[in-house]
C-alpha cells in the first residue's frame, strides 16, 4: 500500500521511552510511501540514536538549528515548507508545554512555531504528569490552537505505575495518520451499519447460521469512521476488532440485531446492510438440550424480518444501502434487490471472489448503472464503496433513493 505516496512528514522524537515505537513509526511510514525527515531532540537522542532514524528513512537526522546541511542555514523554516504534516511523537510534558506557549528554544519547537503544516501530537508521560492541571491546560491550548492530539492510552507504563499516558503504538499512530490525510466525504454525517452473520438458536447449545466473517462489515465501519462519519455498527457473533472511532453493539439473534437498529435510527443519515441477516429462524426454540433418538428430525422455521427493507420502506428512511451476495447472475439479482428494497445503492459481489477472505471484488449498482470496482483488499475495497456512496447521496441530495438531480 503506498497510502503516503508523495507526502512528506516531519516527525518529531523528543525525550521519552515511547522513542522507541518512533522508530516502528518511521519504518512504516517509509514502507507506505512516505518521505520523513526526523527532528530529534537533544532528550529524545539519549533514548534512541539518530543512526537509527538515518537508516530507517535513509535521509539525515536534523539535530540542531546550527548546522550547514541547507545552504542558507534555515532548517526551522524549510524542514515543513512542502511538508504534509509534522508529527511529534513521543511529545513529552516538556515539549507540549513549549508549544502551548509558543517557547522555542532549539530546532523542533522553532520550526513547529514556523510551520505553515498541520501539527500532530502523540503525548507519552507518567500517569501523574499526564493528569497534572498544567499538562491538561496545555494541552487544552494546543486544542484550540489546532493541533491534533493523538492519545495518549491507558496501561501500564515504563515507570512501573498503571494509568493514563503512555503512546499510543507505532501501528495505531499510522493509521491515524492516514486517516487524518483521508478526504472527510462523510463529515457531519452519521452512519448506522449491520455486520457479520447472525445465530439463530434451536435449543441451548446449538443453532443457524452462516459462513460470513464479517470483515467487509468491519472494514466498512472503518471507511466510514475515516472518510469523517459517527458511526454504530451493529455486530452479529464475530471476534474481530472494533475499528478505531467506531461504536459497536453486540448481538446474536436477527431480532435482536432488528431491535438494536430501532433503537439506534433516531437521527442517522445512512443506513448500511452489511450483515448477512438469517432469512429464517426455528418457529419453536427447545429450552432444554434436544436429545438425538436415532430417527429424521424435523426443524420448522419462520420467516424473519428483512431488516433493510422495513427501514428502507420508512417515511423518514436514511439514506439505505443494501449488500447482495450472489453465487451466480449477480447483475440480474443485485438490480432487482435495488428496485424491490428501495435501495439507493446496492454493493453486489459473488460469494467465491470475497466470503471469509482477505479481499473482495465488488460491482456498486446504481439508479444510473454499475460500476465494478477492483479486487482487492476489504478496506481498498471499503473507502472505494464510501466515495461512490458520498458523491452518490449528494447526488441524491440524501435522499434513501431516487433519480439524481436533473442538473448533475
Ligand atoms: N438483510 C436484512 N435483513 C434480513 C435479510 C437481509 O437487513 N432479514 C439485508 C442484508 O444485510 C443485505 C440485504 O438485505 O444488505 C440482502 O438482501 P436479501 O434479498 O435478503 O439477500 P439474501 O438474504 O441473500 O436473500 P436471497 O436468499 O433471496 O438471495
Amino acid at each position: 500500500m503506498n497510502a503516503f505516496a508523495g507526502k512528506r512528514i516531519v516527525l518529531g522524537v523528543t525525550g521519552g521511552i515511547a522513542a522507541y515505537k518512533a522508530a516502528e513509526l518511521s519504518r512504516l511510514l517509509v514502507k507506505a510511501g512516505a518521505t520523513v525527515d526526523v527532528v530529534l531532540t537533544q532528550a529524545g537522542s539519549e533514548f534512541v540514536g539518530a543512526m537509527t532514524f538515518q537508516a530507517l528513512t535513509g535521509r539525515p537526522v536534523w539535530q540542531t538549528l546550527w548546522n550547514d546541511r541547507m545552504s542558507h542555514g534555515m532548517a526551522h523554516i524549510d524542514l515543513t515548507r512542502g511538508a504534509a504534516a509534522v508529527l511529534i511523537a513521543p511529545a513529552t510534558a516538556n515539549v507540549l508545554a513549549k508549544l502551548a506557549h509558543g517557547v522555542c528554544d532549539d530546532l523542533l519547537s522553532i520550526l513547529c512555531l514556523a510551520r505553515d503544516c498541520p501539527l500532530l501530537v502523540a503525548p507519552a508521560m507518567n500517569r501523574q504528569m499526564w493528569e497534572h492541571p498544567a499538562t491538561q491546560r496545555n494541552m487544552a491550548l494546543l486544542s484550540r490552537d489546532g493541533v491534533k492530539i493523538l492519545g495518549p492510552a491507558s496501561g501500564d507504563q515504563a515507570c512501573g505505575e498503571v494509568g493514563e499516558g503512555r503512546m499510543l503504538e507505532a501501528k495505531t499512530l499510522f493509521d491515524e495518520l492516514y486517516t487524518f490525510f483521508q478526504p472527510k466525504s462523510l463529515a457531519g454525517k452519521r452512519v448506522l451499519l449491520t455486520a457479520g452473520p447472525t445465530f439463530e438458536p434451536i435449543d441451548p447449545v446449538r443453532g443457524l447460521t452462516n459462513s460470513s466473517s464479517g470483515k467487509m462489515g468491519f472494514a466498512l465501519a472503518q471507511a466510514c469512521a475515516e472518510a469523517g462519519a459517527t458511526v454504530t455498527m451493529i455486530a452479529g457473533p464475530v471476534a474481530l476488532p472494533t475499528p478505531r472511532n467506531v461504536q459497536r453493539v453486540d448481538v446474536q439473534t436477527s431480532a435482536q440485531m432488528r431491535e438494536a437498529v430501532l433503537q439506534n435510527l433516531p437521527g442517522q443519515n445512512v443506513f448500511i446492510g452489511v450483515a448477512a441477516v438469517a432469512d429464517y429462524r426455528p418457529k419453536v426454540v427447545s429450552t432444554e438440550k434436544i436429545k438425538k433418538n436415532g430417527e429424521p428430525m424435523t426443524l420448522v422455521l419462520e420467516a424473519t424480518s428483512d431488516i433493510l427493507g422495513e427501514i428502507a420502506a420508512r417515511p423518514d428512511a436514511p439514506f439505505c444501502v443494501g449488500f447482495a451476495a450472489e453465487s451466480q447472475n449477480l447483475e440480474t439479482y443485485a438490480e432487482s434487490k435495488r428496485k424491490a428494497k428501495n435501495l439507493a445503492l446496492v454493493v453486489g459481489n459473488l460469494v467465491q471472489d470475497g466470503l471469509g477472505g482477505e479481499t473482495n471484488r465488488v460491482t456498486l449498482f446504481d439508479a444510473t448503472g454499475a460500476y465494478p470496482l477492483p479486487s482487492a483488499k476489504k478496506i481498498i475495497v471499503a473507502r472505494g464503496i464510501v466515495a461512490h456512496l458520498a458523491s452518490l447521496m449528494e447526488k441524491l441530495d440524501g435522499k434513501p433513493c431516487g433519480k439524481p438531480r436533473a442538473n448533475s
